[in-house]
Formats: structure tokens, C-alpha cells, sequence
């Protein structure tokens, strides 16, 4: 039955649960959701129009930006009994600990860190934080350098030893360093946008892989191609709440919906 596989998926990952969460700036609320939980499925797409609160929502998740109201809780996998946790009442930095990960919309170029030092920052412990620290790290860098290789290798980034160039790079480079953090819960903010073709397909077919691991992944898109291919689950957001919610197929049947905030065109795909 349906269902039943549905509760099997759902209960083997973290989930996020959001609830009477609202966040306003001047005045004006921007997100405004009373029950959502994301990550009942391996890959979540979250889509809308520009504004719709997608990038605000997630940083409430990730509490680097303060709840004006409400709740966001990460709940663990049946059989975890290291029990939920309430993210809303954690700073940021607390987050990554917990295995909540989640990329940006707009790179935060290191200025000055090569690629090796940017993977490296991202798995180094506090006290190891301070970059010029980083250069001297032997052991963390043998830690890691196996799968930072691999990563470097699947993404074609060919000259770690230099810094990140392109935007397309810098896009690249900010997820490995979210997925050498083994997510339990990883959240992408506009992960294809700018890529070429090939680096798209390669960020999907990772993104296909590490949920097949076990991570929730949830998705912010506006290359709907990339979300009707990827998504199980699809939460369509307008105005600062989750409007439709269900699977691509059933999303794209709202084609009103969609063309009335996203334009003509979209639906289809
Ligand atoms: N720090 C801020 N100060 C004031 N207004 C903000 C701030 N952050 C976001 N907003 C406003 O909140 C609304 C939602 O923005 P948000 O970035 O969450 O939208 P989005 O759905 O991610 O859009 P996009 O698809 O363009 O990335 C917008 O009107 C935006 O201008
Ligand atoms: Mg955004």
C-alpha cells in the first residue's frame, strides 16, 4: 500500500517541523506558516515566485535569522533516540552538530582561501577554526582528503590548490563543503542556478545520491526541470505560506496556480 511505504520513508530520516512560525521585516510578514514538516520524503522540492519567503524560510530553519514567533523542531528518525530538538532555540553554529546543513542562494566567496582550505574550514572542529590554522592541519586533511578528492573529482573542479573562480565553481565548491559534513538533513538554496547543463545533471545526480543515503533533501528551485525530475514531494510557496503541496505530477495538474505566480510556460517543463 501506498501509505504504508510512505510512513516507512518517513520515519527512517530526520524531519523538519515548522509550526505558527512567522517572520516579518518592517512591518510586512513574509512567511507565515502554521504546521509544515519537510523532509517526509528523500527529496523535497520548496518553490514560488520571487519573494515568497523560500530563502527567508530557510534561514528560520537554520535560526540565522530570529523567529518573530513559533517553532522549528528537528525530528530524528524512528529508533534515534537521541530525541527532537527544538532548532528555534539554538544558535546557528549549533545546527551543522545536529547534521542540519544548508547551502546559499548567494555564495559567501572566503576571500583568499584556496579550494583545499575552504573543504577544509568546513570540516574542521572550533578550536581548529582560524584559517591560517588551516594551512597547518596534516591530519584533518588526511581525514578528509579521500573524499574531498572524490568530490573534486565528480564536480570536474580541477585546481583545488587555487581559489574558486566562477560563480559556477563557488556554487559548486559551497556544496561539497555541505556534503563533506554528511547532512542528516540538507537544505539547497537555489543549488543549479547559473550552472551549465553537465554541472546541473551532476549536482542532481549527487543530490539523488546522498538522499538515497538517507538524507532529507530539501530543494529550492526556480528551474522547475530540475524539480519535476527530482522531487518526490513538491511544497509550493506564494506570499509567505505553502499554498499546494503533493507530488510533481499533481503540482503541475494546478497549472492556474502555477501560471498565475511563476508565468506562463512553466508547467510544462
Ligand atoms: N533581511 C531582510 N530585510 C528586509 N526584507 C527582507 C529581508 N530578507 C528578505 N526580505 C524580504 O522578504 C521577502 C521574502 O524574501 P526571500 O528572500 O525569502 O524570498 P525568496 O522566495 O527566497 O525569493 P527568491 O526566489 O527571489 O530568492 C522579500 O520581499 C524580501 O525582500
Ligand atoms: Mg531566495
Amino acid at each position: 500500500m501506498v501509505t504504508e511505504a510512505t510512513d516507512t520513508v518517513a520515519a527512517t530520516r530526520s524531519r523538519i517541523q515548522i509550526q505558527g512560525a512567522a517572520k516579518s521585516f518592517s512591518g510586512r510578514t513574509v512567511v507565515d506558516i502554521d504546521d509544515l514538516t519537510l523532509g517526509e520524503y528523500p527529496v523535497e522540492g520548496l518553490i514560488g515566485p520571487n519573494g515568497a519567503g523560500k530563502t527567508t524560510l530557510m534561514r528560520m530553519i537554520m535560526h540565522s535569522t530570529k523567529l518573530d514567533r513559533g517553532t522549528v523542531t528537528l525530528v530524528r528518525p524512528d529508533g534515534d533516540d537521541r530525541g527532537d530538538v527544538v532548532l528555534s532555540e539554538l544558535p546557528t553554529y549549533a545546527m551543522a552538530g545536529l547534521g542540519v546543513v544548508k547551502t546559499n542562494q548567494v555564495i559567501m566567496d572566503f576571500e583568499k582561501l584556496t579550494m583545499w582550505d575552504s573543504m577544509l574550514l568546513s570540516v574542521a572542529k572550533p578550536k581548529q577554526e582560524l584559517p591560517f590554522k588551516i594551512f597547518a592541519e596534516a591530519p584533518l586533511f588526511a581525514e578528509h582528503e579521500e573524499e574531498m578528492r572524490h568530490y573534486l573529482d565528480f564536480f570536474s573542479l580541477t585546481d583545488p590548490a587555487d581559489q574558486a573562480g566562477s560563480a559556477g565553481e563557488k556554487k559548486l565548491l559551497d556544496i561539497v563543503r555541505c556534503l563533506l559534513l554528511k547532512p542528516s538533513f540538507l537544505l539547497l538554496d537555489e543549488p543549479t542556478a547559473g550552472l551549465p547543463d553537465d554541472l546541473t545533471e551532476k549536482v542532481m545526480e549527487a543530490i539523488r545520491l546522498l538522499a538515497a543515503s538517507g538524507t532529507s533533501v530539501v530543494v529550492v528551485e526556480h528551474d522547475l526541470n530540475v524539480i519535476w525530475n527530482l522531487s518526490d514531494q513538491v511544497h509550493f510557496m506564494a506570499e509567505g505560506s505553502v499554498i499546494l503541496q503533493g507530488t510533481p505530477e499533481e503540482i503541475r495538474r494546478h497549472e492556474t496556480v502555477v501560471e498565475k505566480y511563476l508565468g506562463e510556460g512553466h508547467v510544462g517543463g
